[in-house]
């Protein structure tokens, strides 16, 4: 049977980072201790308010459908967390509510992009972004953000890389996998290229209520960018609540209507109960939970202590979201190799980070969703495999 060549477009690059995932998982199984550190979920709890809402609303029987973009109070409740985290006046016709971040990322792309126009990532980016963007039709440009400049974007390579097809600029801050809160000064800079171009700045902001360092910039609110900027956002990461698929965008009314429409012929709207529950959600934690911000501070900065003394690791204390980048280059192995090791032999599985863009080639991704015991745990295996094979490289 014949598919179409969009489902090979989307397919990606095979991934192999999933491979230490497989084999914590098989460890596990044996019933032997193994720390999973991989994928982004977190040990938090969904806030129980929200779980209460949810029943509440079915035994009302609110199990009917709703309007495909979201029905009124979700959107309303998103509209006023937006107006109170910015300070711009958002109204319920700029919101369309998706099943999580990942269906807005793809939304927009279907919104903006026609088949063979081209979508600026900084990377290293978020694994999606090519597969949605190429669900689309259009091409992936990435371009560096050199570890060096601390996985930060570099305005004058972006800019080097804008052509006739470009049509827009994807990114995320803070960053996944890398952490990088971008600053008022390079977000102002990715908006006047916006400007000077004609471009759409599709702004991926899940991560924006966990900021340890600097401070989160909502590039819509930067002077002439709210015609031109789509702001995604989920109750996954601030909220603990991946698994209810909450998520939605923000733009301009027309933009929304667009948008609305693919979500009629798509997704057709969402549970109503679950709608209610983010209601409770939004208007309980306007700006996340906070417990959960100050764990993965305390984790981050735990985590990051103990594996400075170690000769041949470099560990990254992350601006924001829930990912440390540890370095592993001085290690003389890949980035595969040494997570292998590091998960068949202490039993902690890491994501070795290339697959995100080439200027994360030998760092490790880093979960910080796990207790606080694991993260003591993984640090202590995790020093005691590199000494290791630090004193193995000086025995050969
Ligand atoms: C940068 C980024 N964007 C979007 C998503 C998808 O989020 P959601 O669970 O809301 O679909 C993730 C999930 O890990 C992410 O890291």
């Amino acid at each position: 049977m014949r598919y179409a060549s969009r489902v090979q477009q989307i397919a990606g690059k095979a991934s192999t980072a999933w491979d230490m995932h497989m084999v914590a998982n098989q460890k596990r199984a044996r019933g032997e201790p193994a720390i999973l550190m991989t994928v982004g979920d977190t040990d938090f709890a969904s806030p129980t308010p929200a779980i209460a809402a949810v029943h509440e609303s079915l035994a009302r029987g609110r199990t009917y459908y709703t309007p495909s973009a979201g029905g009124l109070p979700m959107r309303e409740a998103i509209a006023r967390r937006h107006a109170h985290q910015t300070g711009q006046r958002t109204d319920a016709d700029q919101v369309v509510v998706t099943v999580g971040a990942q269906n807005a990322l793809l939304t927009a792309a279907l919104c903006l992009i026609e088949p063979g126009d081209q979508v600026l990532v900084p990377e290293p980016m978020y694994l999606t972004y090519p597969g949605t963007i190429a669900a689309a039709g259009g091409v992936t440009v990435s371009v560096r953000s050199p570890a060096n400049n601390r996985f930060h974007p570099l305005i004058n390579e972006l800019e080097a890389a804008i052509g006739p097809r470009t049509r827009a600029i994807f990114l995320a801050t803070p960053n996944n996998p890398t952490g990088a809160v971008y600053t008022m000064e390079e977000l102002s800079g990715i908006a006047a290229l916006c400007q000077k171009y004609d471009l759409w700045l599709v702004s991926d902001e899940v991560y924006g209520d966990l900021v340890y360092d600097g401070r989160h910039v909502s590039p819509c609110t930067l002077p002439g960018m709210s015609a031109r900027t789509i702001t995604i956002n989920s109750l996954s990461k601030s909220h603990a609540m991946a698994g209810w698929r909450l998520g939605w965008m923000i733009g301009p009314p027309e933009l929304a209507q667009c948008a609305g429409q693919l979500a009629y012929c798509s997704t057709y709207g969402i549970p109503t109960f679950l709608q209610d529950a983010a209601v409770v959600a939004l208007d309980h934690f306007p700006d996340g939970l906070p417990e959960l911000q100050a764990a993965y501070r305390r984790r981050r900065d735990r985590f990051c202590e103990r594996l400075e003394a170690v000769h041949l690791l470099s560990c990254r204390r992350p601006e924001g979201g829930m990912f440390v980048m540890l370095d592993t280059r001085a290690s003389g192995l890949s980035a595969y190799d040494f997570a292998m090791g590091l998960v068949v032999e202490e039993g902690v599985a890491t994501l070795p980070a290339d697959d995100f863009g080439e200027s994360a080639t030998g760092y490790l991704r880093i979960n910080l969703g796990v207790p606080d015991t694991e993260i003591d745990e993984a640090a202590l295996r995790l020093v005691r495999y590199a000494e290791r094979l630090g004193r193995h490289r000086a025995a050969s």
